[in-house]
């Protein structure tokens, strides 16, 4: 038997109210603020995922205590900014970008060395675009050729610099302002177009002076973190998987509660409204200072869209379910200006198009895009490549594919959404383990 096979077959239509796990990409940065503070912080909705589980363990390895007094709950006693203690192993991230990217800055700021190691697909994660503007922050940080591990040089003085970021990057950015919390001076980044700001505004939660507008942020080293409670909102990423199939699965009605809608996170919601999506959102509130609404979304035909380039940072990370709504539906549909795809956890526009292709979609790979020509999608096999939502989106396409999709190694799925199959079995799909 290979467990980490799925198979997903026709379902649906999707019913009920889902309970997403919490943010990715909150839950890491409320581990590494919440330590570097004063005092204990609570973490609630906290993603029990592999990747943040990955960073709660790097901070316990460096002194960091950590409790979990219940599934989802992390009590942080945070050890103060100077307060870390040099790990006597490497410490692994697992298959976390967002984990090694943000820790190297925060690493680069302290007084002993530490070496970050990653799983198989890390290990390929290009780490020049933070180690060279952390280089001229004076950090030492020695690559293998630009890829993980990476070794990080203590004891190095820092100083904050002006930098326009070359891509757009949340990664990049937090990293770059972690280590301007110790660095002389300011630091200032300016980026090409806005990218999630979950750092600069919990800096700000956390007591730290900082100004932020979309696209730039600054700080200045030297001030201290207080301990600050964090409530982490559902992962919009995490419910656009459930967003898609409920769109395309006829007498879909799907809620999903309490979803984070960072205004740089919900691209996707656009881009499929523009395709004739009917989505709504209710009760919007605020909840840990980010803006959270329930999603109601119901089965509508979808059509194909040129998608506004504009779209692409604030959904960077929804283009592999994006595909599959494009090749359900009607007419074409053309992604340009995503190049980023190609250094995520796999080469995304490689890994959608391979797989699309697998199940008898029509769609061109481009150099920074995609263009797809909708229809029905059939049986088959595809790979993931170490791929968490290379994964789930292909379980989406099976849900509606004329016959069975075997989804190969869907271990990663627990990086983001552990508890995926069961929680979409409850609502219609039918993801079964293989047997061989
Ligand atoms: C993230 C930023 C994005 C995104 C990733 C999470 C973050 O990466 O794709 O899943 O938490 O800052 P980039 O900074 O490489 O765009």
């Amino acid at each position: 038997m290979n467990s980490f096979d799925w198979v997903s077959r026709q379902g649906g239509p999707l019913h009920g109210s889902v309970r997403i796990p919490g943010d990715k990409s909150i839950s890491h940065r409320a581990l590494m603020l919440s330590a570097l503070a004063d005092g204990a912080s609570r973490i609630r909705g906290f993603l029990e995922g592999e990747d943040t589980r990955a960073t709660a363990a790097v901070l316990a390895q460096l002194g960091v205590k950590i409790e979990t007094p219940a599934d989802g709950e992390r009590l942080v006693h945070g050890v103060g900014l100077h307060g870390l203690r040099a790990a006597t192993e490497p410490l692994d991230c697992g298959n976390a970008g967002t984990g090694m990217r943000l820790l190297a800055g925060l690493l680069a700021g302290q007084a002993f060395d530490s070496t970050l190691i990653g799983d198989a697909s890390l290990s390929k994660r290009p780490m020049r675009r933070v180690t060279d503007p952390l280089g001229q922050m004076g950090a030492r940080i020695d690559t293998q050729d630009g890829l993980p591990p990476l070794h990080v040089h203590g004891a190095q003085p820092l100083r904050g610099i002006r930098y326009a970021l070359p891509v757009a990057s949340a990664q990049v950015k937090s990293a770059l302002l972690l280590a301007g919390l110790y660095a002389a001076g300011s630091t200032e980044i300016i980026e090409p177009h806005p990218t999630r700001d979950y750092t600069e505004r919990m800096l700000a939660a956390f007591g730290w002076p900082i100004t932020f507008s979309p696209g730039s942020a600054k700080l200045d080293g030297g001030h201290a973190l207080r301990a600050t409670d964090v409530d982490v909102p559902a992962d919009f990423s995490s419910a656009a998987f459930f967003m898609v199939a409920a769109s395309i699965v006829p007498g879909s009605e799907l809620r999903l509660p309490a979803v984070g809608l960072n205004p740089r996170r919900t691209g996707l919601l656009q881009a499929l409204r523009l395709m004739g999506a009917d989505i709504r959102v209710e009760n919007s509130r605020e909840s840990g200072g980010e803006p959270v609404g329930d999603l109601l979304v119901r089965h509508a035909p979808l059509h194909g869209i040129e998608l506004p380039e504009a779209l692409v940072p604030d959904m960077i990370d929804e283009f592999p379910i994006l595909f599959i709504a494009a090749a359900m539906a009607s007419g074409r549909t053309v992604v340009r200006g995503a190049a980023e795809l190609r250094v995520k956890e796999s080469d995304r526009l490689a890994s959608m198009a391979t797989g699309l292709r697998a199940l008898g979609a029509r769609i061109e790979e481009t150099l920074d895009g995609a263009i797809i020509d909708g229809g029905a999608l059939g049986g088959g096999e595809v790979q993931t490549h170490m791929d968490h939502r290379i994964a789930m989106s292909f379980t989406v396409a099976g849900l509606v594919a004329t016959a069975p999709v075997r989804v190969r190694d869907c271990s990663h799925v627990a990086t983001s959404f552990p508890g995926y199959r069961e929680l979409a079995n409850a609502c219609g799909f039918a993801i079964e383990p293989t047997v061989d």
